[in-house]
Order: structure tokens, then sequence, then C-alpha cells
């Protein structure tokens, strides 16, 4: 797809005839599983100043917390009872959380459960990375957010400057490890283009990434983003339906690519955006295993809705949303699908 077609796509006032071709080539590639990846932020203490992330390090007023070993275990053992695939541990940008920590961890999950294994941590050292691959982590999300690398600058200050994109840099050094690689951008940000996006697409192609995660970008009042936001000429809108555009085109260039109906998604359109995100490509969701009273802290945006497990009224839901959709939960960790 050339990027003339993409930036059509993105424009085209009727968008139908796109989520319907991503919808078919979804059920041609990956089929009609829908996999569960159970999310345990774990820690939200980061030393990040990045200008949209209501967790950035200047937030003085928000509390930081650092589950332990025991209580992600918990989450670990849950998400295996329930049937999950996959564990996704997340959390803030954190050098002071330990590498042999983490790996301990990692073994822990891997010996106790069959679940695979997802970390979500920001950007470390190569020989983190190594160790934790080594602990048995079989997939790495870090999301590059913009290919803009201008914009990518402006939104992420103190980052280390240079000609190449540090994540994609870091995205290199994960796949020659051997991790199964996530990355994705937020669509709407201030400052980004629509050719910026369409470039976006293009490069999870050439990456040839095996997950790819894409949100609406949603202001947090007390970031320097929502405040002082120039728009770029052509600014990608930062609705629901460029983010339902950019999962179907990515669906298109990717098609047995793993990509989530994102909670940014749901929150903003609480009742439909699950669904919407399903259908216009998505075979992924991610249920939300944080123990209640640490939800409330991990506060990356406003009103963060998510698929609260184990509350039973959620998941009763969503299983109603699979039945209504023709849909099934995945079985088994939900890697790639093979050529
Ligand atoms: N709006 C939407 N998504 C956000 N993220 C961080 N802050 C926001 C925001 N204000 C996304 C980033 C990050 C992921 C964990 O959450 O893309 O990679």
């Amino acid at each position: 797809m050339t990027r003339e077609k993409i930036l059509a796509a993105l424009t085209e006032p009727d968008a139908s005839a796109l989520f319907a071709e991503a919808d078919r080539v979804r059920h041609e590639s990956v089929g009609d599983a829908v996999h569960l990846r159970g999310l345990v932020e774990f820690s939200n203490i980061c030393t990040r100043r990045c200008t949209y992330c209501g967790m950035r390090a200047p937030n003085a007023t928000l509390p930081r917390y650092r589950m332990t070993r025991e209580e992600i275990l918990a989450c670990a053992r849950l998400a295996a009872e329930l049937k999950f695939g996959t564990l996704v541990l997340q959390s803030g940008e954190d050098p002071t959380l330990e590498a042999q920590w983490v790996a301990d961890l990692i073994r822990a999950v891997k010996n106790e459960t069959p679940l695979a294994v997802t970390l979500s941590l920001g950007e470390h050292p190569q020989a983190h990375y190594a160790l934790w691959r080594a602990a048995g982590a079989d997939r790495y999300l870090l999301r590059f957010e913009t290919s803009d690398l201008q914009l990518f600058h402006r939104i992420h200050p103190g980052s280390p400057q240079g000609k190449e994109h540090p994540r994609i840099a870091h995205l290199h050094t994960l796949r020659a490890q051997g991790y199964e690689i996530g990355s994705g951008v937020m669509t709407g940000i201030p400052g980004q283009s629509l050719h910026a996006l369409a470039d976006d697409l293009l490069l999870f192609k050439a990456l040839d990434l095996d997950m790819v995660g894409i949100g609406p970008y949603i202001p947090d009042p007390g970031t320097p983003l929502a405040q002082a936001a120039p728009l770029a000429e052509n600014q990608a809108p930062p609705t629901a339906q460029t983010a339902l555009r950019a999962i179907a085109l990515t669906r298109l260039l990717l098609p047995r690519a793993n990509i989530p109906s994102t909670t940014a998604l749901s929150t903003l359109d609480p009742a439909r955006g699950r669904r919407l995100g399903l259908t216009c490509g998505a075979n992924i969701l991610m249920p939300n295993l944080t123990p209640k009273h640490y939800r409330d802290r991990y506060t990356i945006y406003p009103g963060k809705i998510c698929i609260k497990a184990p509350e039973a009224d959620d998941l009763a839901a969503l299983y109603r949303l699979f039945e209504d959709l023709r849909r099934h939960p995945g079985a088994g960790p939900g890697g790639r699908t093979p050529a």
C-alpha cells in the first residue's frame, strides 16, 4: 500500500469499505479468536517527563507504588485461572527497578503458569533485555509513539538525540534477541500530521511488527502537552475515527499481526470502543488485572476505563460481546500467527 493510498483512506469521508476489508482480512489471516492478555500495571514509578503522560515524573501529586513479587504472582495465577494466554507486565520507566528482580519474577511466572510473558517496561540497557529473555520473557512492547523524529523529541524531553529514532533502535535489539516485538502510536497527538501518521503505519510494516497497539491521544489537563499544543498543518484528528482507521490500515499492512482493541479507544467511546476495534481489524483485548487499590494510580491519561478482571460483570459483558460478534476467546499463548 502506498503512502497516497493510506492518506486517502485516512481522509475518505466514508470508512465503511475500509473497515469491512480489514475485518475480512482479520478473519482470513488470524481467524475469529480474540486473545486475552492479562495486564498488570505493577509500578507507576517513572523518571521520564513525556509531555502527554499523567504519570510523568514531575507529577508530584500522584502517589507512587510498586507491587510486591507475591502480589504480581497472585495476578499471574488469576490470569491462568481465567484461561488468559498471556501476562503483560507493565510499569513506568524506573531505572531503580532491579533487572535481577524482574528476571526472577519472570522465571517464577513461567514456572508456575503456562502463560506467555510480555514486558512493557520502557527503554532499558541491552543486557537487561537479554537477562529477561533468558529468564523466559516472550515478547516486548515499546511504542515508538510517532515516527516523526522532531515531534518525538518535542514530546519526550531528555531522550537521547541522534539521527536514529531511539525506540526503533531498541526494537531492533529486542528482535535480535528473539523477542516477539510490539510497537505502536497514539493518533491525534498535537503536532502529528496525517502524513506523519501514514509514515507511522508504513514503519509498522517495514519493522514487520508482531504486535501493534494504536490508541487515540487523550489530553491530560495536568500535562504540558494539554496546555500548549501547536497543531500540525493537516493535523491528525484526536478522534476514535482516526484510531480506528489506523487500526484497519494496520491490519491490511500486517495481516498476521496481533492488534489490540485498546483501552484508550474504549475510553473515548465507552459504549462502543471495544466492539469497534474488534470489528475494524483488532484480535486482542487486554483486561486489567491490576488490584483495585493500585489501579486508580496508574493514570497515564484521565478517565481510563478498562475491562476489570476478575470482576464478573466485566468478564460476562466481554463474553456476551464475543457471542454477539461470533468471536471466541483464544486458546494458548496467542503468539503471532505463522505464515
Ligand atoms: N493518551 C493516550 N495514550 C497515552 N499513552 C500515554 N499517555 C497517553 C495519553 N495521554 C500511551 C502511550 C504509551 C502507552 C502505555 O500509553 O502510547 O506507550
